[in-house]
């Protein structure tokens, strides 16, 4: 079974980011082939730095490696490294109805929210659909806000392989509905628009000062307290094992345990897990041969499955 994913790379990730996206993502690899890439041509859509583009798809790289990404495992590469998604992208825009993509929720709220109406935008699920399909992927893990996108690769797939006879495997979407929003700073979705979140792998006195100022609600030091309304009781239950979470409970609800206290006990269960996904960031860090030699063979293993997919392709439709 092979479960394919992309990524934009957008900007330094989160504690959100982490729990929303990387480690379901680095769990597929126990579940099956995976191949998982940085969507650069697609961050394009939104991105018109080149200076940024660059050094955040070098950061994903970097951060997905540091927290655990296998590469002999998964196949992890960057979408620029596979140009042949673009040549199939054209093929399978000439079976793409207009209204298929006139219907796409993301380009309306992309476009709602201020970001030009470009032909590229217009277009991001049609190279979505080629991502997902010259790979003959089975299974395509994303959030809610992407199913649409998939519903969309099914739909030409179909029509592509009604009209040129069977090229392309069916994709299924699996939609994360188990994880669950990260809170912010401030008991909002943790985002970077928000102003609200915990880097990764930021300054790790500046990650604790922020811990310090989560917001929590003003009962005193010795009032017993709810922990499921309690936004640092969110965050450290996603660190902690089942032993460490009842403890917290029981402490949040014996009474004499301030918040305070509980936003140190999360201070050191978030240093002592990426303890050594810092370490092996810095080691990556100062290794950039080695994570371009991980990106490069990630592309060789993937361009050779996604040519064969090609030459099908051309040759259903008369080019080859
Ligand atoms: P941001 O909101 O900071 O701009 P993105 O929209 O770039 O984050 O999100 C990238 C990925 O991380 C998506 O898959 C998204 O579902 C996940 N994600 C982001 N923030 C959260 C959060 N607070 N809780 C859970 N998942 C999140
Ligand atoms: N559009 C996806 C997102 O913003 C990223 C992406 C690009 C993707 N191509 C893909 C996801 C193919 C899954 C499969 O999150």
């Amino acid at each position: 079974m092979r479960i394919l994913s992309g990524i934009q790379p957008s900007g330094k990730l989160h504690l959100g980011n982490y729990f929303g996206m990387m480690q379901p993502a680095l769990h597929l690899q126990e579940k099956g082939e995976a191949y998982l890439f940085i969507a650069n041509y697609h961050a394009l859509t939104s991105v018109h730095d080149g200076a940024r583009l660059k050094q955040d798809t070098w950061d994903v790289a970097l951060d997905f490696l540091a927290c655990g990404l296998d590469p002999e495992r998964t196949v992890f590469f960057r979408q620029s490294d596979v140009p042949e998604v673009h040549e199939l992208a054209w093929l399978l825009s000439i079976v793409t109805p207009m209204g298929l993509l006139e219907r796409c929720h993301s380009y309306k709220d992309k476009v709602a929210k201020g970001i030009a109406p470009s032909h590229g935008l217009f277009a991001y699920p049609v190279l979505m659909a080629a991502d997902i399909l010259i790979y003959q992927s089975n299974i395509v893990p994303v959030g809610r806000d992407q199913k649409q996108h998939v519903e969309v690769t099914r739909d030409i797939a179909i029509k592509f392989n009604n009209e040129f006879g069977e090229t392309f495997t069916i994709p299924q979407p699996s939609i994360q509905e188990e994880v669950a929003v990260v809170p912010g700073l401030d008991g909002q979705k943790m985002s970077k628009s928000y102003g609200n979140t915990i880097e990764l792998f930021g300054d790790m006195k500046e990650s604790k000062a922020r811990i310090m100022k989560i917001v929590s609600d003003s009962k005193p030091l010795e009032e017993p307290k709810d922990p499921a309304t309690c936004n640092i009781f969110a965050l450290y239950k996603l660190f902690a094992n089942e032993a460490q979470r009842a403890e917290m409970e029981a402490n949040y609800r014996g009474g004499n345990y301030g918040y305070g206290h509980a936003k140190k006990a999360l201070v050191a269960i978030f240093d002592e897990k990426f303890a050594p996904f810092r370490a092996k960031r810095a080691e990556l860090q100062a290794n950039p041969d080695y994570v371009e030699q991980v990106l490069r063979k990630g592309a060789e293993r993937a361009r050779a499955e996604a040519s064969k997919t090609l030459d099908k392709a051309r040759k259903a439709v008369g080019i080859a």
